[in-house]
């Protein structure tokens, strides 16, 4: 079943790619599911790969774009900016950045979508000027953006905080060796692309090392990037003076593949997750493994079943390759089904337990104990009407619907289109029972 088509930035803001998209789902509990369901790209790659086509005036194609809200986001600012951009389809699109209209990525867009910050390194790279607006807090913690400012300064930008925005202006910039002081994806990202163009060499130290990483070193070294060791620990850069256009896929979405795989577990019979890329699922597949998953994994597909025995297993989230904190509360509405006591530890934000007390509502026995959540299972779950706060926490949301007594209304699925691809329609196919209402 092919149910992407085709949509722009403009296509309207609910998850829509198909018209009468409303905002809330009803799922009734106790389906099983069977089939097969396509993994989409990756959100988190396709956001700095669109970001990347600033850093050339030449044409960039994008293959297997996911129909998410944060990408058509992304498209809007590029547009903002002065990209011709044209429409996806069939998950592709083209965007030429010849020259720029405006240095900014304005309020509007960055508060609904915080990596539209990743067109900071690029800007500043290509033109010597950005302004950004900061993005603020979040749901799930405060997430700063100094490390992306730390690096660009250190690389010769000034950079300032006016009204809300970070202005930031430079000559050309120059290479630098940065080591960061904890890891983070999009300022390895932003310092990433802005090293690109720079004078020099760059040398990024506890550089984060999440497979969207290496996705876009690999897009960058394709337009003429020299970049070596991305997806280790140290990323080296050489700057060379212009980059070129490039076609470019994005790799699979290794949350979405978990998120199915979860819901395998949960009420799978047969249920085959096709166009993955299981060696990046490994912390996520290790894991499920030791609860008692059952799953198979064959080339690019993997298959995956209810667990007979499922048994509680403490986890702790990690960058990667720890298990990623993406997937944290889809493994906690698992862990309200194992056997026994499971210790889930989130150690990179600090507020993102914010689907507990959602599923508490559900039934689900949860304790929070500062930054470990303690959950005890097997325990019965009943439909109810809850609240989507953020995105991974909507979709630990509708797994536990899934297996709940009855009928779940998911509120503000906002949430859950910014990085899932027609949920509810995936779901459909495999036999749940879920509708979009409003
Ligand atoms: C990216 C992902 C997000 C994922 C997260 C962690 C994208 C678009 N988003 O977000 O889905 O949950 O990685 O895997 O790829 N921090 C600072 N200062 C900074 C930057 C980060 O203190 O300048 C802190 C954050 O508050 C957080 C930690 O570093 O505690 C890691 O965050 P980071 O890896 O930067 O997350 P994002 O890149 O925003």
């Amino acid at each position: 079943m092919k149910v992407w088509g085709k949509y722009s930035s403009t296509t309207p803001d609910h998850g829509a790619i198909i018209p009468g998209i409303v905002d809330k789902l009803k799922i009734t509990g106790g389906a099983r599911l069977n089939g097969t369901v396509q993994i989409g790209g990756a959100k988190n790659a396709a956001l700095p790969a669109l970001a990347a086509v600033l850093l050339t005036d030449k044409p960039v194609e994008l293959q297997n774009l996911p129909g998410v809200r944060d990408v058509r986001t992304m498209l809007r600012v590029l547009e903002q900016l002065g990209a011709s951009v044209r429409p996806v389809e069939d998950r592709c699109s083209g965007v030429h950045v010849k020259r720029l209209a405006s240095f900014e990525a304005p309020y509007d867009l960055v508060k609904t979508m915080r990596a539209s910050v990743l067109v900071l390194g690029p800007l500043l790279a290509r033109y010597g000027r950005a302004r950004v607006s900061l993005p603020g807090g979040c749901a799930i913690g405060e997430r700063p953006i100094n490390l992306h400012l730390d690096g660009l300064r250190q690389m010769g930008a000034e950079v300032s905080l006016e009204h809300g925005y970070v202005e930031a202006s430079s000559q050309r910039l120059r290479g630098i060796h940065f080591n960061f002081p904890i890891k983070s994806v999009t300022a390895t990202e932003n310092l990433m692309m802005a090293a690109t163009l720079a004078e020099g060499t760059t040398v990024l130290g506890n550089a984060a090392q999440e497979p969207e990483i290496r996705d876009l070193a690999e897009m960058l070294i394709s337009m003429g990037a020299q970049i070596e060791g991305a997806g280790k620990d140290e990323i080296t850069i050489t700057g060379v003076t212009e980059l070129g256009g490039t076609s470019h896929e994005v790799i699979p979405d290794r949350i979405e593949a978990g998120t199915y795989l979860v819901a395998g577990a949960l009420a799978g019979e047969a249920l085959e997750l096709v166009g993955c890329r299981p060696d990046d699922l490994e912390p996520v597949l290790q894991q499920l493994r030791q609860t008692g998953v059952p799953i198979v994994v064959e080339g690019k597909s993997i298959r995956v079943e209810k667990a007979q025995h499922l048994e509680a297993r403490d986890l702790r989230t990690a960058p990667h390759p720890g298990f990623p904190t993406d997937m944290q509360a889809q493994y906690m509405a698992l862990m309200t089904q194992a056997q026994g006591t499971s210790l889930i530890t989130e150690t990179i934000f600090e507020r993102r337990f914010m689907h507990v007390g959602e599923l508490q509502r559900m039934g689900a026995d949860i304790r929070i104990d500062g930054h470990t959540s303690v959950v005890v299972g097997p325990g019965r779950l009943t439909g109810a009407q809850v609240m989507a706060t953020d995105l991974r926490a909507s979709a630990s949301l509708v797994l536990a619907a899934l297996v709940a007594d009855g009928v779940t209304v998911l509120d503000r699925v906002y949430h859950l289109d910014r990085g899932y691809e027609f949920m509810e329609k995936k779901l459909c196919a495999l036999g749940a029972q879920v509708e979009r209402i409003r």
